[in-house]
């Protein structure tokens, strides 16, 4: 039935479409850890998938480098705020290569082209009537870069930073008018029902929009590592404007082609603890400043580690570098995107990860590969027909899940067809068959491997290029997803995928 045909629905041929996704740039104050790579990783995986419909896709990731955490954090070390950033950025593009990263651009926030355009939408917002000058007296946590509210403090400290002391600011400001968007924005989330994603998180948001905003404070007097801000010198651009504002200064807001081509962003993924800011000040912005806003935020959850937060000072945090020399880069990323549903919370274990890794990678994938090219030595590249094996493939179910960023449900549907396949080998007996019927059987093995391997290339990326060299075939995109009648690799039978671990 599936000869010759495509498995491809119509749809996805039709016009080139694009895909801009943004991870949230990193503070440098910090090496890498699992939760900076959860994010990209999953950034990577939706580019990955979009690239291999072959879309037109742009993948921003990048560090958010201004501001007094980061000041702080250079001084603790005796270095100039930029030479420290130079450094810790450096780092962050050595771990996402090392993670298989295929980020399209990188952004620096201490980049000319970032800090032009940073300037100019605040004069553009400002012509539009939406900044005036005022006197601020509020709490400031350094951890989350913002004036905290009573709801956010308990016992005198920040909730998400119980370690660092609030500080008391009294300071002339320049506040932009967020409350004055509060009904554009409730009319914005109604009318745009997948912005708030997932759908769980939405509420919060609404709720407290509805409950009233309040003016933002987006300059500081007493701070100098910050763009300088452009209505007067003598204050910085406050850290969280001039981050958000990367979204666009990377695509070369207005005027560049970039901008043209992949704004407005179809998802800006962040964590949940960051909604607030994206959610609702940066669409704020963007009406200030009339540029559209995004399509969607999606915001997911958090990593515990064995059960606990994962902090410096219990000495839990996972480094993905160390996990995958020890395991290997695909076994971390398929651990990640498999374990928990993308948006809600997750706990990591080393445990967790093993049983990972022996089930799913080395027992399904990686034994299948083993034994079809094992039992492909005796082929003859002849065909009868195609069974039932490939009816087995639900493709337009796994794309689906993938257009709902439902990456935990797209991993489990490719592997019910692995698992099928696997099925396959054990139900014909290849080893009993000889002749025609033989090979017809491994015909249909070979098809499904190099399904398989096309399928799981976006997040196992060097499993896939693995099982492509032992195929003999270059790697292929979505629309070579059908049955051939003719295998056009050159099979030679490599190591084996997964080893099995204690
Ligand atoms: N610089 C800001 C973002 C500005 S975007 C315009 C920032 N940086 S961060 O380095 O502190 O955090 C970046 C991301 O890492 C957030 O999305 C956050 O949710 C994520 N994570 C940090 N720890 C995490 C876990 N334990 N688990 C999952 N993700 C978490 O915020």
């Amino acid at each position: 039935m599936f000869q010759g045909v495509s498995l491809i629905d119509a749809k996805t041929k039709r016009a080139k479409k694009k895909f801009y996704v943004t991870t949230p740039i990193y503070y440098v104050n910090d090496s890498p850890h699992l939760g900076h790579a959860y994010t990209t990783i999953v950034a990577d995986v939706l580019a990955r998938w979009h690239k291999l419909k072959g879309e037109d896709v742009f993948f921003l990731t990048g560090t958010d480098e201004h501001g007094e955490k980061i000041e702080k954090a250079a001084n603790s070390v005796g270095k100039a705020p930029k030479k420290f950033t130079d450094e810790v950025s450096e780092r962050y593009k050595l771990i996402w290569k090392t993670l298989g990263i295929s980020y399209d651009d990188f952004i620096r926030t201490t980049e000319e082209r970032h800090e032009k355009v940073v300037k100019k939408i605040i004069e553009l917002i400002n012509k539009n009537g939406d900044i005036y000058k005022g006197f601020y007296e509020g709490l400031y946590c350094t951890g989350c870069e913002s004036f905290k509210t009573e709801t956010e403090i308990v016992n005198g400290k920040c909730k998400d930073h119980p370690s660092l002391e609030l500080k008391l600011l009294k300071e002339e400001t320049y506040f932009f008018r967020l409350s004055k968007y509060q009904k554009k924005l409730l009319q914005f989330y109604k009318d745009n029902p997948e912005f708030l994603s997932p759908v769980f998180r939405a509420p919060e948001i609404i709720n407290r929009v509805k409950e009233g905003l309040k003016d933002l404070s987006i300059s500081r007097k007493n701070l100098k590592w910050g763009i300088k801000f452009p209505l007067d010198n003598s204050h910085t651009v406050y850290v969280w404007l001039d981050a958000l504002i990367n979204y666009v200064s990377a695509l070369g807001w207005p005027d560049g082609k970039s901008f043209k081509k992949f704004w407005p962003a179809d998802v800006h993924l962040v964590g949940k603890e960051i909604n607030w800011f994206h959610s609702v000040i940066w669409p704020a912005i963007l009406f200030s400043a009339d540029i559209e806003p995004p399509k969607k935020v999606f915001s997911h959850g958090w990593w515990t580690v064995e059960g606990q937060k994962m902090s410096k000072t219990l000495g839990n945090v996972v480094d993905p570098i160390a996990v995958s020399k020890k395991y290997s880069v695909d076994a971390f990323r398929y651990f990640i995107l498999r374990q928990i549903p993308f948006g809600s919370d997750g706990d990591y274990s080393e445990n967790s990860l093993k049983e990972k890794i022996n089930g799913e990678l080395a027992a399904d994938l990686g034994n299948l590969v083993y034994r079809v090219l094992s039992l492909v030595e005796k082929f003859d590249k002849k065909i009868i027909g195609v069974d039932e094996l490939f009816g087995k493939l639900r493709l337009q179910k796994i794309d689906n899940h993938m257009e709902k960023l439902e990456i935990n449900s797209a991993i489990e549907e490719i592997w019910e067809f692995v698992r099928a396949t696997n099925k396959y080998v054990n139900e014909t007996e290849p080893w009993k068959k000889e002749k025609e019927e033989l090979s017809n059987i491994l015909h249909n093995l070979l098809e499904a491997v190099r399904v398989i391997a096309i399928l799981i290339s976006p997040f196992l990326p060097e499993t896939s290029e693995k099982i492509f060299e032992q195929l003999g075939l270059n790697p292929q995109k979505f629309s070579d997803i059908k049955f051939e009648k003719k295998f056009e690799g050159k099979v030679k039978k490599g190591k084996i995928l997964f080893q099995k671990v204690e």
